[in-house]
């Protein structure tokens, strides 16, 4: 069961140099949320502050009732092993093969005997479809493969809270589509707290539960992904659809001249080339693949959701309404399709497996997820 996490009014710097401020929000239990932001705005310096790795200078960090930025060093020591996380780099040791590198948080922080370390570890090198890769070491495998394996890693002590730094970079379309799936499916079977720091639009539209965003050393916004999907504040915009042209520019701010000469550009009918969509559709979200569990906070989000409908433009709550009904009709597709394979057996291990496995993985083999389901 994940926990929740609550930041409340949180500052870091680095000496002189301030990287966010006031930042207030929770992830609530059992969701997955997302943390959006330009290149450099902090995303990474923010995830090592909720696992206390850095010390804000002010507010607070509440995990399971206790303030880590407040507590003793043995009482954040147990915390963290709540956490699973997969850093950026995937961080793993490059001298230990694959299978040393996942069995080292249940080495480090269990009594448990090699051969139940060995069942747990094969058990999530299965997972994230590494089964095989057991005795290969870091540099011989591919980028996708180490954040693969950094992922099987942050799930050995099955963490209540699992926070990944940009699961997708350096990773292609279809693999990105695999690791997204398969976040989705954890969090449907241990119902696991879900932060994903990324700046892929894509998962940020089809994954989270909730969505945040750092611009400008602030939290802009943080709600629903529903509600920042249809949104009409600029930088969440811009952001979301890939474009050139508001308050976003390539050393993050953009002066007023910048901003009137994309003025005239888009008076004269030049775009700043992103996607053209006016927000009016949300893509429904990735629902677990048939033989998951539903998703428990699945119910609670949308309840959430409905709280704060009524304060939407009529535009906004129509295209919630139609993205419900197209993730209602996955779900009911999905058990269909579950119940059918049912009787020929077939676990979802092996699904998994043959996800990531072979070098043409292909999509159409997984039903769950055309047409960006
Ligand atoms: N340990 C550190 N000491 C000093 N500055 C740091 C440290 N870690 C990060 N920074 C600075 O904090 C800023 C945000 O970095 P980061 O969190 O990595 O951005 P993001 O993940 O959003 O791309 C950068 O300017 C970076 O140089
Ligand atoms: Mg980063």
């Amino acid at each position: 069961m994940g926990v929740e996490v609550s930041v409340e009014g949180l500052t870091k710097s680095f000496g002189s140099q301030n990287i966010w401020r006031d930042v207030t929000l929770t992830l609530p239990e059992g969701e997955v949320s997302a943390l959006l932001g330009p290149s450099g705005t902090g995303k990474s310096v923010f995830l090592k502050a909720l696992i206390g790795l850095l010390h804000p200078e002010q507010g607070s960090v509440i995990v399971d009732g206790t303030d880590i930025t407040k507590c003793s060093s043995k009482e954040l020591y147990e915390i963290r092993k709540l956490f699973g996380v997969l850093f950026q780099d995937g961080a793993l040791f490059g001298s230990m093969s694959l299978f040393d590198n996942t069995a080292f948080p249940l080495r480090e922080h269990t009594k448990k005997s090699e051969s139940d370390i060995r069942s747990i570890v094969m058990e999530k090198l299965d997972l994230v479809g590494l089964g095989d890769a057991g005795d290969k070491l870091p540099g011989e495998i591919s980028g996708g493969m180490r954040k693969r394996a950094g992922l099987a890693r942050a799930l050995v002590l099955d963490p209540q809270i699992i926070l990944c730094d940009e699961p997708d970079s350096g990773l292609d379309p279809v693999r990105t589509a695999y690791i997204s799936q398969l976040l989705i499916d954890i969090n449907a079977e241990i119902d696991a707290t879900i932060l994903i720091v990324t700046h892929n639009i894509n998962i940020a539209r089809t994954i989270p539960d909730n969505i945040g965003m750092l611009f400008r050393k602030e939290l802009v916004m943080f709600g629903p992904r529903e509600v920042l999907l249809t949104s009409d504040e600029p930088a969440v915009k811009q952001f979301l659809s890939g474009d050139r042209f508001g308050p976003i520019g390539m050393s993050e701010e953009k002066d007023d001249a910048t901003a009137a000469q994309e003025q005239e550009l888009a008076d004269a009918g030049i775009g700043g080339g992103g996607t053209k969509d006016d927000f009016s559709e949300i893509i429904p979200q990735v629902q677990p693949n048939p033989g998951m569990p539903e998703r428990k906070a699945s119910a609670r989000h949308r309840q959430r959701v409905e709280d704060m409908m009524h304060e939407l433009p009529e535009s906004a709550q129509k295209a919630i309404r139609q993205s419900q009904e197209a993730e209602d009709e996955v779900r009911r597709n999905n058990a269909e399709a579950q119940e059918r394979s049912g009787q020929s057996g077939g676990s979802q291990k092996v699904d998994t497996e043959k996800q990531f496995a072979g070098s043409n993985d292909n999509t159409e083999q997984f039903p769950a997820y055309r047409g960006g389901n």
